[in-house]
Formats: structure tokens, sequence, C-alpha cells
């Protein structure tokens, strides 16, 4: 897989791609990731990508021409499964959608900043717009490290047990059951006997109906939703 993520702050969105599972990821050749500073496309030697808005209103929009170009130099090269825009003002994230595109060849990212992109933009070039939960961030590159964090760790191969990705929550629209290591007691504090049973369908019995009492307990739109 190839990521394109075209940002105004490369610096910002980095760090998440240097460390644990995704840095493996890519150091492995499981995926490529590419960081396009929009400035090199400014409309001017003062680095200008946006502009007030039309009708007035607070906040700058991102101009429909440096974008344009960004786009299109990277369309240039390659064919891409999705473009992306990571914006508030849409469907959030989950587990499904990540499951998805973690299945695409090439991907674009672009992280809106200050009032969004112009319009046209979207019209013209985004095939999915992504938010990552109800609330406004500054900007969309945390938003894109998140979107980049959950599908590059299901990209096959990339976790080391094949299975975990299987067990996370969410997976089958539930919330993972309570998980347990080495002591088995601490401090008076022990460990569910059957975890220590070695009976795997008991096991897996009581983590299916910890994950429903959980579920239901803190995420009972989940269990309403499939019923
Ligand atoms: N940009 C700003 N807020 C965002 C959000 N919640 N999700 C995605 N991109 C964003």
């Amino acid at each position: 897989m190839r990521i394109d993520i075209i940002t105004v702050h490369p610096e910002l969105i980095k760090s998440p791609f240097e460390f644990s599972i995704i840095k493996r990821a890519i150091d492995k050749g499981f995926v490529e990731v590419h960081f396009h500073d929009l400035r090199k496309f400014a409309l001017n030697k003062y680095g200008k990508i946006d502009d007030y808005q039309f009708g007035g209103g607070a906040g700058m929009v991102l101009m429909v021409e440096p974008v344009d170009q960004c786009i299109n130099d990277l369309m240039k090269d390659r064919n891409y499964d999705e473009v992306i825009y990571m914006t508030p003002d849409a469907k959030t994230l989950n587990q499904q959608t990540a499951n998805t595109l973690s299945t695409a060849e090439n991907i674009i990212i672009l992280t809106g900043h200050y009032k969004g992109v112009d319009q046209r933009i979207r019209d013209k070039f985004i095939t999915k717009e992504i938010s990552i939960g109800d609330y406004v961030l500054s900007g969309g590159e945390l938003a894109a490290a998140v979107l980049c964090d959950a599908l590059i760790r299901l990209i096959p191969g990339v976790l080391g047990d094949e299975t975990s990705a299987l067990t996370d929550s969410f997976q089958d629209d539930l919330l993972a059951p309570p998980v347990y290591t080495r002591p088995s007691e601490y401090k008076g504090m022990i460990v569910p006997e059957v975890l220590l049973s070695g009976d795997f369908n008991k096991i897996d019995e009581w983590r299916y109906e910890k994950s429903m009492e959980r579920t239901r307990k803190i995420r009972p739109d989940l269990i309403d939703k499939n019923e």
C-alpha cells in the first residue's frame, strides 16, 4: 500500500509513523507513506495557500489551485483507489471503514485546515470524507494519523500474531473482553479462574459473555445496531 498525505504541516504528522507497529510496517515494506507540503504549490513566494471565504465569515479557506496542482501531480504517476478528505463534517471513522481501506493499493489523504478546503476540491477529487469524531481539531493531521494507524495495522502480515487484529474491539461490533497477565494474584487481586483452566471452549464463552457485558454497559448502541 502507498499513502500520500497532503498537509500544511508535514512535521506535525510525521512522528506517529516513526514508532512501534507502524514504523515496522514501513521498514518491512508493507506500506509506503509520503508527505506532501502544500506550501510547495503556494501561489506566491510568501507561501499563500488560503484566503477569506466568499460571502464573509471568520476563518480562512484552503484555496483550490494549490490543492488541485498537488493532487494532479500525484495522479500523473499512479491511479488512486481513494482520495480521502479528513474533516469533522463527515461520517465517523469505524472499524468497517478501516477494514475496507486496508485493502487499497494507493490512497491520498488531504488534511484540512482553518475553515476547510474550497468545496470545488471536494466535488472534483474527493471519493471519501472521514471524521474521527464529533469534535473539531485544529487541523486534519492528527485525524489522518489516526486513520493511517487504524488501517496500516490491518494490512495482512503487519501484526506479528495474525489473529490479534481479529480479536480487537469492534471487529465483531463488540468491545473486547478484559485481559490479564502474570502474576495470577497481586495484592489479593486474582485472575478469573476460568482463564487458568486450560479449557478453551469455556474461555471463549467467558470472553464472549464479558464482551457482551461491557458492550451493554458502555456502548449499548452497538448491540441495538445489530438487533
Ligand atoms: N479536522 C478537524 N477536526 C476533525 C475531525 N474531528 N475529524 C477529521 N478531521 C478533522
